[in-house]
C-alpha cells in the first residue's frame, strides 16, 4: 500500500530561490492520484522517464507517437512546472532509420543530417515554446580515462565499440562521407543537432546532457566541447547573441565507491566557466550492487548515504547561482531502475529516509 506524506516540507519549496527540484514522470503515473499530489507537493520541475526518448517519439520515417508526451508537458505546464525535453540525439533508445539502414551499415552524412533535421523539426518545433530547456545531446563521450588527454575533445565521442549498444552511429553516420580536407570529421553532428534544436525551438535552453561527467577527460572534453561549438556559433551568420550550449547538465547517478564529492567541486568550477548554467538532471546515489543489493539498507550504509547526499547538496547550495535545477530519477526506492541499490530519499513504502530531514536542513 502506498501512502504519501503529504505534510513533509516540500522539497521544491525548501529550495526555492537556489534551484527549482524535480523527478521524473511516467503517464501511468496520472493513474495514481495521490502520487500525483505528491509529485506537485515537491517537484516544480518535470522529465519525463520514458515518453520523449528517440525510439518513443519516433520508430519509422514520419512517423510520430506524441500522446504520452503531451500528457507530460500539459501537465507541467498547467501546474507551472518546469518542462525538460529529455532527449533529442542519444545513441541509445533511438530507432534504427535516424541514422542507419536496416542491415545496420550506417547512413551517409547527408543522409543523416536529413533525419537529424526533419527529427528535430518535428519533435522540438511541435513543443516549441513550451519546452524550459532540451537535453539535445544525451551521452556522446566514452569512458576513455587511461592515457593522457588528447586535448580534442572530438577523440572522446563515441563512435565504433565491440559493444552494440555503446556504439555512437551518429558520429560513424557524419563520417560516412566526411571530407577531411575540409576539416569535416563524425564530429559535426554535435554542431548541427544544438543548431536544428535552437532553429525549431528558439527560446528553450539548450542543454548537453552526460553520465560520469566529473571523471577526468570526460569533464574535460564537455568543457572543451562546450566552449568550442559556442565559438563556432559565435562566428556564424545565423549568430543570435547567445550561447547555443547553454546548459550543461550533471546526471548524477552516484554510488558511495566513486563518488568523490571534490571532484564534483571541481567539475563545477570547469563547466561554470563555459558560461553555460547546469543542472543535476538524473540524481541517484546507490549502495551495495545489483548482485549484493542494499534492501533493506543496513543502519551504517543509511548514515554513508545521509553524509555523502549532505556533503552533495552543501557543494549544490555553494555553486547554486550557477544551478538551474536538481532532478531525481525516480520517486521512491521501489520504483527506481537502480532499485537494488536505495538510491533516493524515499523508501520502499514511499516513506521519507533521515537522508530527507538532514538535507532540507541545509537550506
Ligand atoms: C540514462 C538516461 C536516462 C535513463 C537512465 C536509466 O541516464 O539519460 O534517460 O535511461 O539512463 O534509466
Amino acid at each position: 500500500m502506498k501512502t504519501w506524506d503529504l505534510t513533509l516540507q516540500s522539497l521544491c519549496k525548501t529550495f526555492e530561490g537556489h534551484f527549482k527540484v524535480g523527478a521524473i514522470l511516467s503517464h501511468n503515473d496520472f493513474d495514481d492520484a495521490e502520487l500525483i499530489a505528491m509529485y506537485k507537493h515537491h517537484y516544480n520541475a518535470v522529465t519525463a522517464e520514458n515518453a520523449m526518448k528517440p525510439e518513443y517519439i519516433s520508430k519509422a520515417p514520419g512517423v510520430y507517437y506524441f500522446d504520452y508526451a503531451d500528457m507530460i508537458v500539459d501537465f507541467a505546464e498547467k501546474n507551472d512546472m518546469m518542462m525538460v525535453g529529455h532527449t533529442l540525439v542519444w545513441h541509445a533508445q533511438s530507432a534504427k532509420w535516424l541514422n542507419r539502414n536496416e542491415d545496420d551499415t550506417v547512413l551517409t552524412r547527408a543522409e543523416a543530417k536529413t533525419n537529424l533535421e526533419a527529427f528535430i523539426k518535428e519533435y522540438a518545433g511541435r513543443y516549441s515554446g513550451r519546452i524550459h530547456s532540451w537535453d539535445v545531446i544525451n551521452e556522446a563521450f566514452t569512458d576513455k580515462n587511461d592515457e593522457p588527454y588528447t586535448g580534442n575533445w572530438r577523440d572522446y565521442l563515441r563512435r565504433d565499440t565491440p559493444n552494440p549498444k555503446a556504439v555512437g552511429h551518429w558520429y560513424l553516420a557524419y563520417e560516412n562521407g566526411a571530407d577531411a580536407s575540409k576539416g569535416e570529421s563524425g564530429a559535426d553532428y554535435v554542431f548541427d543537432a544544438f543548431y536544428f534544436a535552437r532553429k525549431y525551438d528558439p527560446k528553450a535552453i539548450l542543454y548537453f546532457n552526460e553520465y560520469n561527467e566529473e571523471f577526468n577527460h570526460k569533464c574535460v572534453a564537455i568543457t572543451d566541447m562546450v566552449n568550442d561549438i559556442n565559438e563556432q556559433w559565435r562566428k556564424h551568420p545565423e549568430y543570435d547573441n547567445r550561447l547555443l550550449v547553454e546548459g550543461i547538465g550533471m546526471q548524477s547517478h552516484h554510488n558511495h565507491k566513486d563518488t568523490k564529492p571534490e571532484k564534483i567541486r571541481a567539475a563545477f568550477e570547469r563547466f561554470s566557466k563555459t558560461g553555460a548554467v547546469i543542472s543535476i538532471t538524473e540524481m541517484d546515489l546507490t549502495f551495495g550492487s545489483a548482485e549484493n543489493p542494499a534492501v533493506p539498507m543496513s543502519p551504517e550504509d543509511a548514515q554513508t548515504q545521509k553524509e555523502l547526499y549532505i556533503e552533495l547538496f552543501k557543494i549544490y547550495i555553494e555553486y547554486s547561482k550557477y544551478i538551474e535545477r536538481i532532478t531525481f530519477w525516480g520517486l521512491n526506492d521501489r520504483d527506481s531502475w537502480r532499485a537494488w541499490g536505495s538510491p533516493l530519499f524515499f523508501d520502499i513504502e514511499d516513506r521519507a529516509k533521515d537522508v530527507f530531514y538532514e538535507v532540507i536542513k541545509l537550506a
